[in-house]
This record gives structure tokens, C-alpha cells and sequence, in this order.
């Protein structure tokens, strides 16, 4: 899909359609109607207005059809935004995938749209958000489907600058957002594209060859641990939970440092990269089990995340750990009871071989601490408990790098992946005492998505935060530009962190 700026007006841009977002308010449909001048566009919407059909509701879009001698464009989309004093860029973000949607359906192969303005920002943080709608909203998983009739997809988008439409910022402004949203989204599409990936084709070395993928598309350093390493450097949380499949497990190590100083502390996300989780021995009931084909999210958000950072020559230095595995029951398998000693001396009896995140993500939290890191955010598909706490609307944190929560909550309200915190109180350890080791890990009935937590903590020793995508990572329903399935969720909060740790 190509972007770009156009100096001209809705009757000469030649594209398939034009969209106009709507305010719910009837002075700025009547402006609207104005723009239209003496067409037959400007009857149409007139009598969308006068019946009451339209009024700029967010759930309306109207396809106006203009005369051939009025206009170069096939249709005009009226899109609404809802009430005037709830727009925000999230508005424009569900408004502008609306429109794309609209436009794709209809056939069109090119849109051109209006910024509409939006109070306290700028028209650059307006094209951005658009930008987002745009991509995020048309993006569909559907490589495995058996075309009829060939695809028509939305190639081209023209922002047009007609008079002030560009909402005060310059075009060089404008076209700098566009590209980096498009970059940003990208990465945000490559992991849905992971995490919807089936898991006949999706093993823990699929997750490193993307990985790899990265890598040698940036000239990024990464380092590959199979069997024989993972042994070697004590990683017994990922060989245990890995010891039932017939597939091989893998660490991986991705570093991307674009800092001025290539010492300056990173940091260091850390990504669960279950490929499939059945629950192991402690086997998961069937219901539902096929999503934990995305059990893999937290790995795919780092991978983009690593993408997104280096395509855009983030001055930070960032560091990916992924610990891939696959938890499936066989006569290999490890079992409820067995005992595992990590790295750092910390012994962990197994209580439940369905709580297999957080054992291979405390050997990837042992390896982080070697990169002295200014801060360790870790990324898992964790726990049912969050879902049955935040729903699928927010991300669960936990932590202790109380500064780094606070950009993360920023971050969340900006792109709309918001985090919401859960308390880790030292009460809360007692849930995790084992009798026969350190600790156990599970937690009994309460507080599960805090117990996980408990239990990642013991292998930090450096600020960190946690959080739990379980419910954010996959969607049950398709809304505006949140598809059904993957969500690539956390690439664009994590992206803007980093932004703006690039800029602090
Ligand atoms: N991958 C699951 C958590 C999950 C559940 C993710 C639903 C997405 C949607 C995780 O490995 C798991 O099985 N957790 C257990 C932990 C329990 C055994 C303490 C859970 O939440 O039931
Ligand atoms: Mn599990
Ligand atoms: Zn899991």
C-alpha cells in the first residue's frame, strides 16, 4: 500500500473514493454539505441530514455516489465519528479503518481522505493515527483460503491538503508520520502474521528463523541456542517444558544497539515462545485449546518489536530474548511433581506442567541480567487469572521499575494498548512456598496472574516489569482494527517507550 500527500480537493483527486470523517454534530455536517458546493453529492448528503439517516454516529458510513461530470471519484464516503467531545486519535484510528474497510469492500483500489481535526493534536499525530486505522484495519489471515476471483486490495491513499487540511502541520511533517507509521504497523503485521501462523508450521526453530529474519534484514547480532547450549548453560525451565515434543527447543538472543554509546545499559524484553500448549501432562481441556496455537505472542511482539526499533534507527540499544518450546504430554514429558534446579541455584518443583511460561521465561530472566540492564520488560501469554480480571480490553502489569511503569502507562494511553498494574506485595510469595523445593509454580486458586509473577520475580535481580497479554494478544471478534486472532498487541506500546526513551 502506497501513501502519499496530495495538493487538491475532493472533486479533482483522481482516485476510486474519498472519504470525509464526520463528526456527530450538526454544524460540521452542514459544513460538510458547504465543501460539496452545487453537486449532487451535496443533495445526497443534504437529504442524509434532513432524514435524520446520518448523524455522525461512529457505527455510520454512507457511500455517496457523485455524477462523472462532478467529480473524478466513484464514491465519496461520509464516515461518523461519534460525539465531538470524545474525538481523540483512537477515534480517527476505528474512523479511518472504517473507511478502508468501506473503500476495500466497494472495490476500490485508492482512497483519499481528509484529515479531520482533532483537538490537541497535531495533523501529523492525526495522518499517523490514520495511518494505523488504515493498515491495522485491512489486515487479514487469510494465505490459506482458496481464491475464486483475484483479491482486490486498497493500493493507494492520498491524504489531501486542501487549504488547512493538514490540521497545521507541514506536508515534510505529515509524510514523516505516515512512514513511520507504516513502518511501525508493519511490524505490528508480522506478528499477527507469527502469531496466527498454524502450529504444523510453527515450531520453536520457526521462531528463531524469524527471528533470524530480523536479523540479517538489519544487520542485528543474534545468537541461537538448540539442545546442546541450552544444556550446557544450565536452561532447565526450557528443556523441561520442551522434553514431551518431538521438536527441538531454542533460546534466542537478538541485539540491536542503535544507542550513540553502544554501552549504554539496554534494554531487554523478554518474550514466552510457546509454539503450542496443550498444558503438557497437565493437559489443557479441548475447548479452546486451538488458540494456544498464539501461545507464542509475547516472542512475536519482541521479534517486531526488535523489527520496528531497528527499521526505524531507534537511538537505544535494545535486547530480544526469546525462550521457544513446545508443551506437549508424552512418555518424555516432564510430570506434575518433578523437581527442576535453575541456573542461579533456585530449585522449582513442577507442580502443574500447565504453568510452563514462567519456566522458560526465568532462564531468559537469568540471561538477562549478564547485559546489566536499565530495565527488563518480559511479554507472556501468562495466565487465564488475567483474562478473568482485565478482560481482553487491558494488559496486566507487574513490576518494580516504578519509573518505567509510568512511561509504559503513557505509552499504553498514546497508542491505545493500555497496561493496567496488579500489586505484587510480599504477602503474595507465600502462595508459591513448595514442600519439597524453593518454590513451586503454581499458586493455588487466587491471584493467578500475581502468583506468576511472584514466581518471575525470584529470577530477577535488576528492574523489571511484567506483563500478561493472555488476554490482550488474541481477540474473539473482529473490531475496528483489531482483527479476530492475533493482535500483534504491545509492538506499538513497546515501539513508543522506546521512542520516547530515545528522546528523554
Ligand atoms: N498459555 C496459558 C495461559 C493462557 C490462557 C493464555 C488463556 C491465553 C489465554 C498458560 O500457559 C497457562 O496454561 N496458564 C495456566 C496457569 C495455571 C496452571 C496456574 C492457567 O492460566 O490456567
Ligand atoms: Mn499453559
Ligand atoms: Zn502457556
Amino acid at each position: 500500500m502506497k501513501f502519499s500527500i496530495q495538493k487538491t480537493d475532493w472533486k479533482r483527486v483522481r482516485t476510486t473514493a474519498v472519504a470525509f470523517f464526520q463528526p456527530e454534530d450538526r454544524r460540521a455536517l452542514q459544513a460538510t454539505i458547504k465543501h460539496f458546493g452545487r453537486t449532487s453529492v451535496a443533495t445526497a448528503a443534504e437529504a442524509l441530514l434532513a432524514t435524520g439517516d446520518m448523524a455522525g454516529k461512529a457505527e455510520e458510513t454512507f457511500v455517496i455516489y457523485p455524477r462523472k461530470s462532478e467529480a473524478a471519484a466513484k464514491r465519496i464516503l461520509l464516515v461518523g465519528m461519534g460525539k465531538k467531545d470524545k474525538l481523540s486519535l483512537e477515534i480517527v484510528r476505528r474512523a479511518a479503518s472504517r473507511a478502508a474497510k468501506k473503500a476495500e469492500g466497494t472495490k476500490s483500489r485508492s482512497l483519499a481522505i481528509y484529515l479531520p481535526e482533532i483537538k490537541g493534536h497535531s495533523g501529523a499525530e492525526v495522518a499517523y493515527a490514520a495511518v494505523e486505522g488504515i493498515k491495522l484495519g485491512l489486515y487479514k489471515y487469510d494465505k490459506f483460503f482458496k481464491r475464486e476471483e483475484p483479491k482486490v486490495s486498497l493500493e493507494n491513499v492520498t491524504v489531501l491538503e486542501d487549504g488547512t487540511s493538514l490540521a497545521g502541520s507541514s506536508a515534510e511533517e505529515v509524510n514523516a508520520a505516515i512512514a513511520e507509521a507504516e513502518t511501525v504497523c508493519n511490524a505490528v503485521i508480522f506478528a499477527r502474521e507469527m502469531e496466527n501462523e498454524p502450529s504444523n508450521n510453527k515450531y520453536p526453530e520457526t521462531l528463531a528463523n524469524w527471528a533470524k529474519q530480523v536479523a540479517s534484514e538489519n544487520g542485528l547480532k543474534i545468537t541461537v541456542f538448540g539442545p546442546k547450549e541450552l544444556l550446557a548453560n544450565k536452561m532447565v525451565g526450557i528443556i523441561s517444558v520442551n522434553q514431551g515434543s518431538v521438536k527441538e527447543a531454542r533460546f534466542v538472543a537478538l541485539e540491536y544497539l542503535g544507542a550513540p554509546k553502544k554501552d549504554a545499559a539496554p534494554i531487554v524484553l523478554v518474550g514466552k515462545g510457546i509454539t503450542f500448549d496443550t498444558g503438557g501432562i497437565s493437559l489443557k481441556p479441548g475447548a479452546g485449546m486451538a488458540d494456544m496455537k498464539s501461545d507464542m505472542s509475547g516472542a512475536a511482539t519482541v521479534i517486531a518489536t526488535l523489527k520496528a526499533a531497528s527499521d526505524l534507527k531507534l537511538p537505544v540499544n535494545v535486547i530480544g530474548l526469546i525462550s521457544c518450546a513446545e508443551n506437549m504430554p508424552s512418555g518424555s514429558a516432564t510430570r506434575p511433581g518433578d523437581v527442576i534446579t535453575y541456573a542461579n541455584g533456585l530449585s522449582v518443583e513442577i507442580d502443574n506442567t500447565d504453568a510452563e511460561g514462567r519456566l522458560v521465561l526465568a532462564d531468559a530472566l537469568i540471561w538477562a541480567s549478564r547485559y546489566k540492564p536499565k530495565s527488563v520488560i518480559d511479554l507472556a501469554t501468562l495466565t487465564g487469572a488475567c483474562v478473568v480480571a482485565l478482560g481482553h480490553v487491558t494488559t496486566g502489569m507487574m513490576g518494580n521499575d516504578t519509573s518505567m511503569m509510568e512511561r509504559l502507562k503513557r505509552s499504553g494511553d498514546s497508542t491505545y494498548e493500555r497496561v493496567c498494574e496488579l500489586p505484587i506485595y510480599d504477602e503474595y510469595d507465600e502462595l508459591i512456598k513448595s514442600d519439597v523445593a524453593d518454590i513451586k509454580n503454581v499458586g493455588g486458586r487466587w491471584a493467578g496472574a500475581i502468583t506468576a509473577a511472584m514466581f518471575l520475580k525470584r529470577f530477577t535481580d535488576y528492574p523489571w516489569i511484567h506483563l500478561d497479554i493472555a488476554g490482550t494478544a488474541r481477540s474473539e471478534s473482529a473490531s475496528d482494527y483489531i482483527p479476530k486472532g492475533g493482535t500483534g498487541v504491545a509492538v506499538r506500546l513497546l515501539t513508543h517507550m522506546l521512542k520516547e526513551e530515545a528522546n528523554a
